[in-house]
């Protein structure tokens, strides 16, 4: 776990003296040398495989048009109810699942380097539609043994059972609605909902919210697009959750309410490699995509230790690197001047979305 020295921690507990990290502070060149296993963004090639099998035979064109359809659904403000056929869902696989699975990815290495000792040997995947954050959490956790999806959309549950068979993976995949099955679920160590609270109204969020902490035995992990919206609905059951006695691990370094003031909101981003069929299947240029995202991740453990979160991507001027960060004590500007060459190193390796050391027994 990340540790900061006496003097870096109360720089970065005390915002208003945030001025330069002490360069020679041993504790950061720790962090240097800190290995915390990080899984990649990409798809693992076992899934990568199993879709483009799938793939073969279908038409380009019609599985492009297929995917325009559904993500003009989603930017309509509509759900994955018109994903009908296993050819939607194929075409839905393979515009969006690199995406997703990027976000989830990105997500579980936040919550493996708040928690490096969690090894859930159970996964509850709510609304997993194709089965992307079970993949994503099986690369994380060689522990888990036992994985339990949960979805109502027929034809994306026959995909993600096709793409089990395919790779040769056990699931338990139940067919319903999780506003009506969820609670029969069996609970487990770690519960993933990856974007699906957006597809459901506020009350049935808060209910579902609350099941889903039910089930929870250690950690609750949600994801939602990085908008605006999905910031607001995270941040809605964030409280909803604390004040049930849920204490957050990632990405806050707090329980208290996130100190960001509107039109700012909290956001990551992936960086995830398009192939050449998805950059077909999307009609795109770019040989990459950015995919913005918003997760939190709750236990029912307190963390001993909470470390300070960069908020976006630190700004590099000739003068001197500065990075936004979310703090125990709220956000903060953090500063390495180029002429502190030690600092400045150390800033330089900041990416948004990195932690920098934790302050120990902060709230
Ligand atoms: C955008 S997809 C995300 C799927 C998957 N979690 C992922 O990250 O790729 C949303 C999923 O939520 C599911 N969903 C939405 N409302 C649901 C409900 N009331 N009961 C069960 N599943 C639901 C949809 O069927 C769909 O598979």
């Amino acid at each position: 776990m990340r540790r900061a020295s006496k003097d870096a921690l109360d720089l970065l507990r005390h915002p208003s003296r945030l001025a330069t990290l002490a360069p020679q502070d041993d504790e950061w060149d720790n962090v240097d040398r800190l290995t915390i296993e990080m899984i990649a963004a990409d798809l693992p090639a076992a899934l990568r495989v199993a879709l483009e099998q799938m793939a073969q035979g279908l038409s380009r064109n019609d599985a492009a048009t297929r995917a325009a359809t559904i993500s003009r659904t989603y930017r309509d403000g509509g759900n994955s109810s018109t994903i009908k056929t296993d050819s939607d869902a194929l075409a839905y696989a393979l515009a969006r699942m690199p995406a997703t699975y990027a976000a989830v990815a990105a997500s579980l290495n936040a919550l493996g380097e708040a928690r490096p000792d969690f090894a859930p040997h159970n996964l509850l995947d709510a609304g997993a539609g194709p089965g992307t954050a079970t993949w994503a959490a099986t690369q994380a956790y060689a522990s888990l043994a036992t994985l339990n999806l949960l979805d109502a959309n027929t034809a994306l549950r026959a995909l993600a059972m096709q793409i089990a068979t395919a790779s040769e993976r056990i699931i338990a995949y139940e067919h319903g609605d999780v506003r009506s099955q969820l609670a029969a679920m069996p609970d487990a160590d770690l519960v993933i909902a990856s974007y699906v609270i957006g597809e459901l109204d506020a009350a049935t969020r808060t209910s579902l919210a609350a099941t889903l902490w039910r089930k929870t035995r250690d950690v609750l992990l949600i994801v939602e697009p990085g908008t605006p919206a999905g910031y607001a609905r995270i941040m809605e059951v964030r409280g909803q959750l604390i004040a049930q006695g849920a204490h957050v691990i990632a990405p806050c370094p707090h329980d208290r309410a996130c100190p960001l003031v509107q039109p700012d909101w909290c956001h990551f981003v992936q960086r995830l490699a398009r192939s050449r069929a998805h950059k077909q299947l999307k009609g795109a240029e770019l040989p990459f995509e950015d995919e913005k995202f918003i997760y939190v991740a709750l236990s029912r453990t307190q963390p001993t230790t909470r470390a300070a979160r960069v908020l976006a991507q630190p700004d590099i001027s000739k003068v001197a690197i500065r990075a936004k960060l979310c703090t125990g004590d709220g956000v903060a500007l953090a500063t390495a001047p180029r002429r502190d060459k030690a600092a400045y190193a150390r800033f330089r390796k900041l990416d948004w979305g990195d932690t920098v050391p934790s302050v120990e027994g902060a709230d």
